[in-house]
């Protein structure tokens, strides 16, 4: 899979790329499609999450070996995986209220029925982590955003999508 991927980079490098974002895998193993296959407590389903840390560390140091090969080269790597794991661990720090069933669906955890027509929604979609059996909510991907703009080290890395774009290197101002 990495292996796919430096092909890509390499051909988008030499197309004249030199700023790439690389969004991790997130916990796939906690979207509530997952978590509705664990019969044993609805927890999150441990395999997948296992082979999306895999992939991420594959991800990682694969795109250094490509910094040391290609030295124009500047990316920023979003840590997607433990970003989602917190919304889900401390959802109120975010806002967030449900962390496991979908907005829009049907069934347990609104997960045995996709959002079609004939799905409930919930009532409010913002306290929501997952609007469907796959996907984040818009909520969720405005604070993710925001996290991979302008947080330091921890979550994106080795700089922050700011820095990649404007001032890569330099340490981001203070905001708020
Ligand atoms: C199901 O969830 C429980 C509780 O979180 C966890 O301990 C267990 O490992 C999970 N099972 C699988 C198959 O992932």
């Amino acid at each position: 899979m990495t292996l796919m991927m430096t092909g890509y980079l390499k051909r988008l490098y030499n197309l004249g790329a030199r700023k790439f974002l690389v969004v991790g895998i997130p916990a796939v193993g906690c979207c509530p499609f997952q978590r509705n296959q664990n019969k044993t407590g609805g927890g999150c389903k441990e395999e997948s999450n296992y082979w999306s840390n895999k992939y991420n560390e594959g991800a990682k140091s694969m795109l250094q070996a490509m910094k040391t090969e290609f030295k124009d080269v500047n990316y920023a790597f979003s840590d997607s995986y433990n970003i989602v794991l917190n919304f889900i661990q401390k959802p109120a720090n975010y806002g967030f209220v449900e962390v496991k069933a979908a907005c829009c669906g049907l069934g347990n955890l609104n997960a045995d029925v996709p959002c079609i027509p004939i799905s409930q929604y919930c009532p409010k979609r913002t306290d929501h982590v997952f609007w469907d059996l796959f996907h984040p909510t818009e909520a969720t991907v405005k604070i993710f955003i925001d996290i991979i703009f302008d947080n330091s080290q921890q979550y994106v890395s080795p700089v922050n999508v700011r820095q990649l774009l404007w001032n890569r290197g330099k340490k981001p101002k203070p905001r708020l």
